[in-house]
């Protein structure tokens, strides 16, 4: 296959929700109907329940899992998918931030009974700042649910996007007879005492006016005719444009524990869903199919093993073909590096690959070469944009707690920092150092990993703290009045850029309606 068709059949995407929405649920059907696994129950779940905030070794565990199910590639209908899993503890939102950089759309799954939740929200604000397309499943129609046009207007609103419902419910709970597709015209009848069938095709009903209709849905047969003369006067026809420019949502309603609209949603993502896209970069925008090969990592791993301090670093492709063994350029680092052990991910299996294209993520041994946001290159120094870290909202001092341990603290705090773990700021006042993250849980997670991987031994102190953000300013005697009114809450970043740590949201406002020629930015990606 040439090298435009490999492009052309990738399709890489992420399944985000509210913890507990039932995204791990619907990737492992997803994966099901691929055939990328037989059975269900192979994808553990890797969210981190919050119960067990303080059981390291649950959270261990679940790193260990994660990794397994960092990416999940399969072939289905001549696509190559590759699915990217998203963490579901809500104290790792970045990581999904960050992952959601690395895809050419997504779907959100929504809990039909609960609606558009807090995390929903955040998840579709950052897919609406890079123009993502989404499609919505909106899941666990098998319960009693919102009633689905109360649902669709909630989601427009809430999620502040048009939406067109591919597919609609015939009941709900109790009465949950199935969804007829407005796309392809087809009745699929639920069947709660066959839940682990993987589903047949379904009954092609061109015209709902039949007779027919009643010996399948019975009763429910008028009320489905009128939702959907009501829905076909409401929505337009499908407009893939409007979907591919992120304007517009397809929804699809199911139940993804019962397998039930999945294979639907599978079929019309691949009839539908985007082809690699175009990325951003500093210096221009960087196509698909250029022949020259450009990537960035997104996230890294750190070994699971405390023997081994090696790290997969994950490496989405945005141009050209990616060969194992080939020199290319590090940007950051200015220096060539080869890589001979280059993996793709199968469901819970990692095999070594020669080749990768455009929309695929490959993982890459490291031992210490990369950062988050770091790019790869022939030779073109470039720089993607869109991977941004965010302003932090938890602060705490760090202190070593073992004297004759300082450089492991050091090098370990480095090393977390550059994975993208939290952030650290030193201040300029006492010089003490801060470290900033956007969850509570990755105190913990440093602490412990600071300890089990580094052998060093860290303290914390209290500081009341509202929000990181970094500034600049083209008038230097603003900034430099600024900075010294603000002595004591003046930072460097680890690039050595001034970050403002404003102590409370009204310290912040006034600092922003009385410097107006400074900038306050929310994430480090500084214009
Ligand atoms: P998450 O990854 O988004 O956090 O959600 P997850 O898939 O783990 O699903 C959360 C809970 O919702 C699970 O139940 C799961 O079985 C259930 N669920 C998912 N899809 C459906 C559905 O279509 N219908 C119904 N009725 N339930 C669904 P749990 O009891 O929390 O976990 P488990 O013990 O079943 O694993």
């Amino acid at each position: 296959m040439d090298f435009d068709n490999e492009v052309q059949r990738r399709r890489t995407f992420a399944v985000i929700a509210h913890p507990d929405g039932g995204k791990t649920t619907l990737t492992e059907k997803l994966l099901l109907f691929g055939g990328a696994i037989h059975v269900a129950g192979a994808v553990k779940s890797n969210k981190i329940r919050r119960a067990a905030t303080s059981d390291f070794m649950e959270i261990e565990r679940q790193r260990g899992i994660s990794v397994a199910t960092s990416v999940m590639c399969f072939e289905y209908k001549g696509l190559q998918i590759n699915i990217l899993d998203t963490p579901g503890h809500e104290d790792f939102a970045e990581d999904t931030y960050r992952t959601l950089s690395a895809v050419d759309s997504a779907i959100v799954v929504i809990d039909a009974a609960k609606g558009v939740e807090t995390q929903t929200r955040k998840l579709m604000d950052v897919c609406r700042m890079r123009n993502t397309p989404v499609m919505i499943f909106v899941n666990k129609m098998d319960r009693e649910s919102k009633d689905p046009f109360d649902l669709l207007n909630e989601l427009e609103k809430e999620l502040k996007i048009n939406t067109l419902p591919l597919t609609f419910p015939i009941g709900m709970g109790g009465t949950f007879k199935g969804v007829y597709s407005l796309y392809e015209h087809r009745l699929q009848l639920f069947d709660a005492h066959n839940k682990f069938r993987v589903s047949e095709d379904g009954i092609m009903f061109e015209d709902l006016n039949s007779s027919e209709l009643e010996k399948h849905i019975g009763t429910l047969s008028q009320k489905l005719r009128d939702d959907v003369q009501l829905l076909q006067g409401v929505y337009p026809d499908f407009d893939a444009a409007a979907y591919h420019s992120g304007n517009l949502a397809p929804v699809f309603f199911g139940s993804a524990l019962n397998n039930f609209g999945v294979k639907e949603l599978l079929d019309t993502f691949c009839d539908i869903a985007p082809a690699p896209r175009p990325t951003l970069a500093d210096v221009r925008v960087v196509h698909p199919f250029e022949e020259k090969m450009t990537g960035f990592v997104f996230k890294i791993h750190a070994n699971m093993d405390p023997n081994h301090r090696d790290r997969l670093a994950f490496l989405k492709i945005c141009s050209g073909k990616f060969e194992r063994n080939k020199p290319y350029y590090h940007v950051r680092l200015a220096k060539t590096l080869k890589f001979s052990s280059v993996h793709t991910f199968l469901a819970d299996k990692k095999s070594i690959v020669d080749e990768a294209y455009p929309g695929d993520i490959v993982g890459l041994h490291d031992t210490g070469n990369f950062k988050i946001g770091d790019v790869l290159s022939e030779g073109e120094r470039l720089q993607f944009k869109g991977i941004p870290s965010f302003s932090p909202e938890q602060f705490r001092y760090i202190e070593n707690a073992d004297p004759l341990k300082a450089k492991q603290l050091a090098k370990g705090i480095d090393q977390l920092m550059d994975e993208g773990v939290a952030q650290l700021f030193t201040s300029t006042f006492n010089n003490r150092k801060i470290i900033g993250t956007v969850g509570a849980l990755q105190f913990e997670v440093i602490e412990y990993r600071l300890e089990h991987e580094y052998g060093a031994k860290c303290r914390w102190e209290p500081i009341q703290l509202h929000k990181a953000c970094w500034i600049t300013g083209k008038d230097a005697a603003q900034l430099a009045d600024f900075k010294q009114r603000k002595h004591t809450n003046i930072a460097h970043d680890k690039h050595g850029r001034d970050v403002y740590l404003s102590e409370s949201s009204y310290a912040l406002q006034m600092a922003q309606e009385k410097y107006g020629k400074i900038k306050f930015y929310f994430t480090d990606e500084l214009e």
